[in-house]
């Protein structure tokens, strides 16, 4: 597992034990059949349903809520036992331009977080969170009350849908998010 991933893992296992986790640069998107990868690994640590590998949509199982996400450089995957529900998502931070976080969060937001970038991985994880509750825009998701609580590691709270709450983690280059609901 990449040193940042497995970071995280270990903060949010002390909240959440039952989280299951894999991740790995060897399935980062500029490798072969990436997405296939992630989705084998799936189905072999959850010993989840067949149908968790079909990639023409988010992977379901009937017992766990799994959410993956992927960089040019990193994937992985979380789940969680049903009817807890979560999401997950990891970005270059670089990658995260001005412009899309203006777009996607309000004044209040920005000036809430301790970095503007960490909204774009809070609401994509609580988006995917959300599953089949998800708003037809991530602008009408709320991301508040940051805490720092270990060194680039930080919790938030989502509204107004299902309420969430969940946790950034800034390991140079990745942001990872992830959110429970
Ligand atoms: C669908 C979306 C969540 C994917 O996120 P992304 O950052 O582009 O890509 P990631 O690598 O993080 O995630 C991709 C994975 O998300 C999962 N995914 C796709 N659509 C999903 C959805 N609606 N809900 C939950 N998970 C989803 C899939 O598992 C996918 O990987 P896979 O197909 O290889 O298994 C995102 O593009 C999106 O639509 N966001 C919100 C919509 C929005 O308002 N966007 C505008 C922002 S200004």
């Amino acid at each position: 597992m990449a040193g940042g991933f497995q970071r995280l893992v270990s903060l949010v296992h002390k909240h959440h034990p039952e989280m299951r986790a894999q991740g790995t640069s060897l399935w980062g998107a500029r490798e072969e059949n990436y997405r296939e990868h992630i989705r084998a690994s799936i189905k072999e640590v959850l010993q989840a349903e067949e149908h968790v590998a079909d990639l023409a949509r988010p992977p379901r199982s009937n017992t766990f809520s799994i959410s993956v996400s992927h960089a040019p450089n990193f994937g992985g995957w979380v789940a969680i036992p049903l009817p807890a529900r979560i999401g997950f998502d990891v970005e270059e931070g670089r990658r995260i331009s001005e412009k899309v976080i203006q777009r996607m969060s309000t004044e209040a937001e920005r000036k809430d977080c301790p970095n503007p970038s960490f909204l774009w991985c809070a609401k994509e994880a609580y988006f995917k969170a959300l599953a089949q509750d998800q708003p037809q825009a991530i602008t009408q998701l709320n991301i508040s009350d940051w805490e720092l609580l270990e060194p680039d590691f930080y919790s938030f709270r989502a509204s107004p849908h299902k309420a969430g709450h969940g946790w950034v983690l800034n390991h140079e280059p990745f942001l990872y998010g992830i959110c429970f609901v």
